[in-house]
C-alpha cells in the first residue's frame, strides 16, 4: 500500500531521553529541531515512538548503570515492534563505544557529542536496512556542528558558545568524549542570540565547559568579557534594557578574574550567578586533581566576586573521596564550605572513569566512608541554606 504523504510524516515518531548536563539538554533541544525539519513529530512515551534515543552522559558510573538498565527495559517493546531503531548518543557513546553493542544488542546505533548533526541520515540508513552504526569521534574537527537554521524554543533557550575542554582535571572524562576546546565565532553566537530575541526568548544560558578561555583559537580578538559585552549590546538594544536576562556556565577558578566580575556589575542583561566549582578544599587534592590553583586562591576570588558583583550568587561543584583524600582533606573542604557559604553547592562521590588519569590512581576512600563526607557536607551546605533564608 502506497501511504501519501501526510500519512507518511504522522508514521514518523521519535522519543528522546536526554540524562546528564545542560549540554546535552541543549544537544538534544537542537537534535529534536533537527530531526522535526526531516518530517519527525516527537513523542513523549518510546511505546509510541518508531525511534529512541537516549541522549547520555559519562561523568560518573552511576550516569552510565542509569542507561544500561533503562535501555535493557526496552528489550521487549523492540520484540514486539519490528523496526523500532534505537540509538544512544552522546558522552557514553564515545566512552563506551567498545561495549554497549555487546552489553545492549538491542542498540542500533552510537553518535558521539560531535557528530549529532548526522543522526538523522543515520536512523535513515538503517531503516534501509544498514545495520550497527557506529558515528564517533566528530569532535576532533575543530568546527563545532552545525544544526538546525530555526529553533523553537520556549522563554529559555541555552546557547551553546564554545565545546570541549582542554583542562584535563584528572577525574575527568569530559576532554575524551567532548575533545579539545573550540569557540564559536562571535557572529554565529549573536545571530542565533537575535533569532532567539525575535521568537520571544527571555532568558539566554550560555554554554561551555570552560566559558571563561572563550576566544582561544579564533581568528578574531575577542574574549569572554569582550563577548559578553557584544550580547548585552545586542540585548539592551533589540529587547529594552532588562527584559532580557543572559547567564552562563560553567567557569573555571584559574581563568575567571574582576575583569569578567566587573563586567557582570557594569553589564544590564548579565545574570549575577557565578558557578565556580572549587571541587577540593584541600591543596594536596586540588593538584592531584589537576585544577591548577589553591584553596587560597580560591577564597580571593570568590572574596573579590562578593565585593565587585554586590548581591550576587555564587556557587560551586564539589567531589568527596578522591583518591588519596584523608580525613584532614576533607576537614579543608568542610571549612571552606562553611567560610564561602555558597548559594548553592552540588556534591559528588568521586567516580573513577576508564581512561582519566586518576583512574590509575588507587580509589582508595571506601564506597561507606565517601556516602559518610557526601553526607556531611549536603547537611552543612542545607544548613547554610537555612541560615542563609532567615
Ligand atoms: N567523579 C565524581 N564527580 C565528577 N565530576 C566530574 N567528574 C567526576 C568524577 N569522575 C563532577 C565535578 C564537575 C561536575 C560536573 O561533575 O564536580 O564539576
Ligand atoms: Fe572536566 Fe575540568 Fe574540563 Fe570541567 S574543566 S570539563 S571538570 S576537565
Amino acid at each position: 500500500m502506497q501511504l501519501t504523504m501526510k500519512q507518511e510524516v504522522a508514521s514518523k515518531k521519535v522519543f528522546i531521553r536526554t540524562l546528564g548536563c545542560q549540554m546535552n539538554e541543549h544537544d538534544s533541544a537542537r537534535l529534536k529541531d533537527l530531526l522535526t525539519e526531516r518530517g519527525y513529530a516527537v513523542c513523549d512515551s518510546p511505546e509510541s515512538a518508531d525511534a529512541v534515543i537516549f541522549n547520555t552522559c559519562s561523568v560518573r558510573k552511576h550516569a552510565e548503570d542509569r542507561v544500561y538498565g533503562k535501555v535493557g527495559t526496552l528489550a521487549k517493546l523492540k520484540a514486539k515492534k519490528t523496526g523500532l531503531i534505537i540509538g544512544i548518543i552522546g558522552c557514553m557513546a564515545e566512552a563506551r563505544r567498545d561495549e554497549i553493542f555487546r552489553r545492549l544488542p538491542i542498540v542500533d546505533f552510537l553518535c558521539g557529542p560531535g557528530d549529532l548533526d548526522k543522526v538523522p541520515d543515520i536512523i535513515d540508513k538503517i531503516k534501509a536496512g544498514a545495520g550497527h552504526i557506529m558515528c564517533l569521534e566528530g569532535y576532533k574537527s575543530k568546527i563545532i556542528p552545525g544544526f538546525s537554521k530555526e529553533r523553537k524554543t520556549g522563554e529559555k533557550a541555552y546557547v551553546k558558545i564554545m565545546e570541549g575542554c582542554d583542562n584535563f582535571c584528572s577525574y575527568c572524562i569530559v576532554p575524551y568524549v567532548r575533545g579539545r576546546e573550540r569557540s564559536r565565532p562571535s557572529k554565529d553566537i549573536l545571530n542565533e542570540i537575535k533569532k532567539l530575541i525575535n521568537n520571544g526568548v527571555k532568558e539566554i544560558i550560555l554554554l561551555g565547559q570552560n566559558v571563561n578561555s572563550y576566544g582561544r583559537g579564533l581568528k578574531e580578538k575577542i574574549d569572554f568579557v569582550g563577548l559578553l559585552g557584544k550580547i548585552d549590546n545586542l540585548v539592551s538594544t533589540s529587547g529594552g534594557p532588562g527584559y532580557v536576562k543572559v547567564g552562563f556556565f560553567t567557569s573555571h577558578p584559574k581563568d575567571a578574574g574582576p575583569e569578567l566580575f566587573k563586567a557582570m556589575r557594569d553589564l544590564n542583561s548579565i545574570i549575577k550567578i557565578l558557578h565556580l566549582p572549587i571541587q577540593s578544599g584541600s591543596d594536596k587534592v586540588l593538584k592531584r586533581m589537576n585544577r591548577k590553583y589553591t584553596v587560597a586562591k580560591y577564597k580571593k576570588l570568590a572574596g573579590d566576586y562578593r565585593k565587585i558583583v554586590k548581591g550576587g550568587n555564587i556557587s560551586s561543584d564539589i567531589i568527596v573521596g578522591f583518591p588519596g583524600e584523608r580525613e584532614s582533606d576533607f576537614k579543608g573542604t568542610l571549612n571552606v564550605v562553611k567560610e564561602l557559604q555558597f548559594d548553592a553547592a552540588y556534591i559528588f562521590k568521586y567516580s573513577p572513569r576508564p581512561g582519566t588519569k586518576a583512574a590509575k590512581f588507587k580509589d582508595d576512600v571506601t564506597l561507606e566512608e565517601k556516602e559518610r563526607r557526601h553526607a556531611l557536607l549536603l547537611g552543612l551546605q542545607r544548613d547554610i541554606l537555612v541560615s542563609k533564608r532567615r
